[in-house]
């Protein structure tokens, strides 16, 4: 039923839009008439339809605003077209060109365009590694993005260096923040926990004016655009709040299954490496426990869960998550392991299937795997994006050397599947070079 409404209703919108260009065409075709190819000012242009002649137009052989610089002059006073037909206009008005870029630029006051707002936190020796990740993020995005960056404050200078060298891009807006808690217990969490550990369990409370945000790890790397795990918000159902990437797909190997002391989400648990937040959803939500009858406000559960918990967790927030979930199963989007590909997929044998047959959409060096040499293909995916700049040469050519490298680690169970590693990267690739003629 609603399938055939949508039939209906793409019919009606087509058939309207025919009906306009119907009548530009006459319009324009009227406009040659009139002008007869004089090169003087033609007061008669327009007065097929105001009848007066009032004021000398410039327009012979009008063939669209970019032909004719003249044209433009005399849009002046947009309100006086927006919406209204050609017909209707007095003759000192622009008529069609006008209109259709009235009727542009009304769709664009409308819909402003959305922007993405991405958070991190970054402590210790991060500042390369989040740099390489926003890097990845910038270079391949298409909507605007918001960087929400939470930093120790020694880092915060050295952010500010670096990102500010990259503002001639103006795709992306940049916020930092230094490490904070809520004030009401702000001395007791640090007290409890590594602060940078737990500080984006606060996020949905500390940006509150923020809808949706992803928050991602340092150690990320966006192989695609972040337009597109951004858009899964738009695949939550109405009881669910934020996504997450299974923590194993291979159960033999997984930890939580074997060695957790508490409650975990699902069969493996989830990583929480890449989460997606719909926070506005997260702080409405009351949640169901094992603490109180009672359920609680996301504010309000974190430190009674710390409290009861702290003795059996291990890594901290992503184990708390993990708590709140299983006991919340229902608010949780599960997305599939290419979105958050660790070094636990393919270690020990490839065990991602969405993977092998689409590539890596997310790629997530954890244990320190950019910077060892234990997991020489994810070392070459890093450096390859560490050392590529924002021009398009550089970036189309980041490829071939990447894959010189690549092969060079069939050595390991992850490099022997390293066209993994570059199937999804290379597509992003040639749509970012076949994007960016448009966009300059
Ligand atoms: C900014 O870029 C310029 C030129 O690329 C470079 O010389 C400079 O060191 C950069 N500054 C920072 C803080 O990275
Ligand atoms: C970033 O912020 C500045 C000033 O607030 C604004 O003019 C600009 O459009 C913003 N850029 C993006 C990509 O949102
Ligand atoms: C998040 O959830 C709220 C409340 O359900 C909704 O209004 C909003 O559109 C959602 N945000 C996104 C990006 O889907
Ligand atoms: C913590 O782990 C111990 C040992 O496995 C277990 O007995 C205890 O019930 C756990 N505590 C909680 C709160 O689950
Ligand atoms: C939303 O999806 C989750 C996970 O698939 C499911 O448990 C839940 O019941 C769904 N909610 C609704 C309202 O369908
Ligand atoms: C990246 O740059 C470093 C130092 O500038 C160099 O040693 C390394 O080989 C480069 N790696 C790649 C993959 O281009």
């Amino acid at each position: 039923m609603r399938r055939y409404l949508r039939v209906v209703v793409l019919c009606v919108a087509c058939g309207f839009c025919s009906l306009l260009y119907a009548f530009s065409q006459l319009a324009v075709s009227l406009e040659e008439g009139a002008g007869g190819g004089g090169g003087k000012p033609q007061a008669a242009v327009a007065s097929w339809l105001a009848g007066g002649g009032r004021g000398a137009v410039r327009g012979a052989g009008v063939a669209g605003p970019a032909a004719h610089p003249g044209v433009s002059d005399r849009c002046k006073d947009f309100s006086l077209c927006y919406w209204n037909p050609y017909w209707m206009l007095p003759s000192d008005v622009c008529g069609m060109n006008c209109f259709w870029e009235a009727a542009f630029r009304y769709s664009l006051k409308i819909q402003p365009v959305e922007k993405m707002h991405l958070a991190v936190v970054a402590c210790g020796e991060r500042l390369e590694e989040t740099m390489t990740m926003l890097k990845s993020a910038i270079i391949f995005s298409i909507k605007p993005l918001q960087f929400h960056i939470f930093a120790e404050d020694q880092l915060h200078h050295s952010f500010k260096g670096r990102l500010d060298n990259w503002s001639f891009l103006q795709t992306f807006n940049y916020t930092l923040y230094p490490i904070t808690f809520p004030s009401e217990n702000a001395a007791e969490w640090k007290k409890l926990f590594k602060p940078c550990a737990s500080q984006r369990l606060f996020l949905p409370l500390i940006l509150k004016e923020v809808d949706s945000l992803l928050y991602v790890d340092t150690d990320i790397l966006f192989l695609r655009p972040v337009d597109d795990i951004w858009s899964l918000l738009k695949k939550f159902n109405s009881t669910q709040i934020a996504a997450m990437a299974p923590e194993h797909e291979e159960p033999r190997i997984g930890w939580y299954n074997r060695f957790a002391r508490h409650p975990y989400y699902g069969k493996t648990g989830v990583n929480s490496g890449v989460m997606l937040m719909n926070m506005t959803r997260m702080r409405r939500k009351y949640f169901k426990n094992d603490m109180t009858t009672v359920r609680l406000q996301w504010g309000d559960i974190l430190m009674p869960l710390l409290k009861k918990y702290k003795l059996n967790i291990t890594w901290g927030d992503q184990d708390l998550l993990n708590i709140v979930f299983f006991h919340n199963p229902e608010s949780l989007f599960v997305f599939p392991c290419q979105w958050n590909y660790r070094p636990d997929h393919c270690i020990y044998g490839s065990n991602c299937q969405e993977a092998e047959e689409e590539g890596i959409f997310i790629l997530h060096g954890n244990r320190g795997v950019y910077h060892d040499d234990k997991q020489p293909a994810f070392r070459a995916v890093y450096e390859a994006l560490r050392n590529c700049s924002f021009e398009d040469d550089n970036i189309r050519s980041l490829l071939k050397p990447l894959e010189l490298e690549l092969q060079k680690t069939v050595h390991t169970y992850c490099g022997k599947i390293y066209k993994i590693f570059i199937k999804q990267l290379a597509k992003s690739v040639r749509d970012r070079y076949a994007r960016s003629p448009k966009e300059k």
